[in-house]
């Protein structure tokens, strides 16, 4: 048997970048011989092993074949007559077609090391479309990949509509999907990850929710970029300039769908969005089976982004809601998500990505404001139940009273 390493690690390596986890192919073994060897199968019916010391995945060189609609509808042929060019050819990019062995001899068939030079994510063959999962996949490595120059090549770009259009997309489970979205939005680049999805039609098959904001406008006076889908790629890409974690950078993404609702008479003003984007914020994170606090910031980052936005003019009753909301008291860590995704959204617009955002240290300081009431004082002159929760509210409400005024 021939053992190669294949995929992202040599794509990796050549382009200098870390390689984190290495795939090999092997060719002219059977499932015996792996056996043999001391290899775990990963599944009963499909012919990768881990390494029985490394861990490492070997997949035996194999075709494979389209059945049905998705990504259970595959035959695969492995058999030790499966050669390497074989193999190679039924994967998704030539960047990631390329096969090494022990000796660092590259097998380049179908001109990967030819693409990484040119900066181009090419299909390697019509079997691409074979996985629509694919289309997701090239964004994600456009997102990944952008800083270095790459783009996605015409033709694949072309393939990538034709699934889109075909229906492919909506076959794809919602974990698979949620994996690529994931990833994709802790890119260095995650707005191009949308972008790309946006100009091949996948966007609006996964998320017609996105892609409606593209062509609405809101008010120049606060939003220089104007139309709302630039708005939100620019909130993106603020979001992952800061570091942000996943739950600010989905949050991120979502915040503004409820302008995607407003009758185009109202335009550019969008009176009550925050409101209107709940329901399609909840249909976007249940559609994906999104992490449940990922989830949760969305929902509560649509609903309150603008209360973060206009924090130093807030009431002190309504600033005590908000923070009753948040759950400040046992989740901090959430609040402070949801300062950071307002922050991002007041910064992803043309020319002021550089503002500062006083709202941020001022709800931080209510949040403490409103932490610092103790309940022992209210337990000891006997406050219970539902009175004791009330006694509580009113001591943090002066609390803000205060803090408000010292501010
Ligand atoms: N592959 C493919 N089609 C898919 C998934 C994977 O053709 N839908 C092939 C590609 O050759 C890919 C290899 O399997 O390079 C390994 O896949 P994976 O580990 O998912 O990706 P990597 O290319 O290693 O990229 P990453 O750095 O994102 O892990």
């Amino acid at each position: 048997m021939q053992i190669y390493k294949v995929g992202g690690a040599v794509r990796d390596r050549l382009l200098g970048k870390p390689v984190t986890d290495i795939d090999w192919v092997v060719v002219g073994a059977t499932t015996e011989d792996m056996l043999a060897k001391g290899f775990r199968p990963v599944g009963a019916d499909f012919p990768v092993f881990l390494h029985p010391k490394s861990g490492e995945e070997y997949a035996l060189a194999r075709t494979e074949r389209k059945s049905g609609r998705g990504y259970g509808g595959f035959t695969f042929h492995a058999s030790p007559e499966v050669t390497l060019e074989e193999d190679l050819i039924r994967r998704d990019l030539t960047i990631n077609a390329m096969a090494e062995d022990d000796q660092q001899n590259l097998t380049d068939p179908y001109h990967g090391q030819r693409d990484l030079k040119a900066r181009l994510l090419r299909h390697v063959s019509p079997a691409f479309a074979e996985d629509p999962l694919r289309v997701l996949r090239v964004a994600r490595f456009a997102a990944r990949y952008a800083k270095l120059g790459f783009t996605v090549a015409p033709e694949t770009l072309e393939l990538m509509r034709q699934l889109s259009e075909s229906g492919e997309l909506e076959a794809l489970t919602a974990e698979r999907s949620w994996k690529e979205i994931s990833r994709a939005l802790l890119e260095d680049q995650p707005q191009v990850f949308i972008e790309v999805l946006r100009e091949c039609g996948a966007l609006k098959v996964l998320m017609p929710e996105v892609d409606a904001l593209f062509g609405v406008p809101q008010p120049e006076a606060h939003h220089p970029e104007v139309d709302t889908g630039v708005h939100t790629l620019s909130v993106l890409e603020q979001a992952a300039l800061h570091q942000q974690p996943l739950t600010v950078r989905w949050a991120s993404l979502l915040h503004d769908l409820g302008k995607g609702l407003t009758p185009e008479e109202e335009w550019p003003r969008h009176i009550a969005h925050e409101h209107k984007g709940l329901k399609l914020i909840k249909a976007v994170n249940e559609r994906f089976k999104a992490p449940k606090d990922c989830q949760e910031l969305a929902l509560l980052v649509g609903q309150y982004h603008t209360h973060g936005h206009r924090a130093l003019e807030l009431k002190p009753s309504t600033l005590l809601e908000l923070l009753q909301s948040f759950d400040v008291y046992r989740r901090p860590q959430r609040f402070e998500e949801f300062i950071a995704a307002c922050e991002m959204d007041a910064r992803g617009r043309k020319g002021l990505e550089q503002r500062s955002y006083p709202q941020a240290d001022y709800l931080r300081g209510a949040a403490s404001a409103a932490r610092s009431v103790a309940v022992q004082p209210l337990l000891e002159k006997g406050f219970k139940g539902p009175e004791l929760g009330e006694a509580i509210k009113r001591e943090r409400l002066k609390a803000l009273k205060a803090y408000k005024e010292q501010a």
